[in-house]
């Protein structure tokens, strides 16, 4: 595994993060945990030292299955932890955006008490609150950091201006946006904003949702979120398969290399991306985008395969 320092924080992490929205119900149906377990062990002997999670996901449920292991396995103190807040998940059926300094304290708690530790290494704003003053949301995360609860500040799902308006108040340490070969909009004003302010970069759905590990024909069917997602139905699924199949496949192969590794190498071999986050259910997930880290794509095919790419999905 290869390892980066996150933006200007003291954080050294694993270049691969080992993504936990996969245990929200909701979204992903009900994945057996003692694959989960089996695939944060796995991940943790190849040195994956990275993990993101949520309140949200599963309304606490996600924080609490790490929590156990955590506290099963001991390995608190080996384990970089970022989790978010944002959600009023009081009522599960009926969420809503809620930053206020009464409920990010609030939160707060509840989330250490989930993942049974005393401090969050990275404390993420899940996406931008449209109600809440930056100053009271600055005021909650900087008692909480003051008091050792949270060690550095995240944002994710913001735009560059929305995190100017938070730099007002205080350090932003990591930027968690939506970025892989099929979604790259990112590159255009957050990275180039984020290599020159030293904010770190972890990237979310790094594998657009499972559809660029090739595993995939075009013609699945789905029983999760993915049923009604306008990339894995239709004319459409059957494009980005085909797309991934003919232009990513050769080249994973020319390479040796798996090609989920391949769409992770990418992510990576851009430099404002500090690590990928991959979403995991089980080992097989880990084992197979392990190679990711070890090289950065040649410029010329870095280009070759996002242009072709862009050409056969549209
Ligand atoms: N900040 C945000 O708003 C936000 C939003 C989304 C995600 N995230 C974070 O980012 C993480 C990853 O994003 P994501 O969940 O959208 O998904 P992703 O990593 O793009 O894809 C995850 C899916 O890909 C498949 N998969 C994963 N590794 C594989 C491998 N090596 N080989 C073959 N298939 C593989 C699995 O699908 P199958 O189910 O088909 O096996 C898995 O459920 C999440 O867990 C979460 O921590 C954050």
């Amino acid at each position: 595994m290869k390892y980066i320092q996150l933006g200007k924080t003291d954080l050294v992490v694993s270049r691969i993060c080992f993504g936990c929205w996969q245990l929200s119900p909701r979204f992903w149906g009900n994945i057996s945990l003692d694959d989960w377990n089996a695939a944060m062990k796995k991940a943790m002997d190849a040195g994956i030292n990275f993990i993101d999670t949520a309140q949200a996901y599963g309304e606490g449920y996600a924080e609490r299955v790490l929590g156990d292991f955590l506290e099963k396995n001991r390995c608190r103190k080996n384990l970089i932890i970022a989790t978010k807040f944002y959600w009023n998940i009081e009522d599960p059926s009926n969420r809503y955006p809620d930053t206020t300094f009464h409920y990010i304290i609030k939160e707060c708690e509840a989330s250490l008490k989930r993942l049974k530790t005393d401090w969050i290494d990275l404390y993420q704003i899940h996406a931008w609150d449209p109600l809440t003053n930056p100053e009271e949301v600055a005021a909650a995360l900087l008692s909480l950091k003051k008091q050792g609860k949270i060690r550095w500040i995240g944002v994710s799902n913001m735009n560059v201006h929305q995190i100017d308006m938070y730099l007002r108040y205080f350090d932003i340490d990591c930027l968690q946006p939506l970025y892989n070969i099929l979604d790259r909009d990112a590159e255009k004003e957050l990275f180039p904003f984020c290599l020159e302010k030293k904010i770190g970069v972890i990237t979310y759905s790094s594998l657009a949702r499972g559809i660029l590990t090739g595993k995939y024909s075009g013609n699945e069917k789905f029983d999760d979120s993915r049923a009604n997602h306008p990339r894995f139905t239709g004319e459409n699924f059957r494009k980005i398969t085909s797309a991934v199949n003919t232009v990513m496949k050769p080249v994973a192969e020319k390479l040796g290399i798996t090609v989920a590794e391949l769409a992770v190498r990418w992510i990576l071999t851009h430099p404002a991306v500090t690590s990928a986050i991959v979403g995991v259910k089980k080992v097989e997930h880990i084992e197979t985008v392990l190679r990711a880290p070890d090289d950065v794509l040649d410029r010329k095919l870095w280009h070759k395969i996002a242009d072709e790419m862009s050409i056969a999905c549209n």
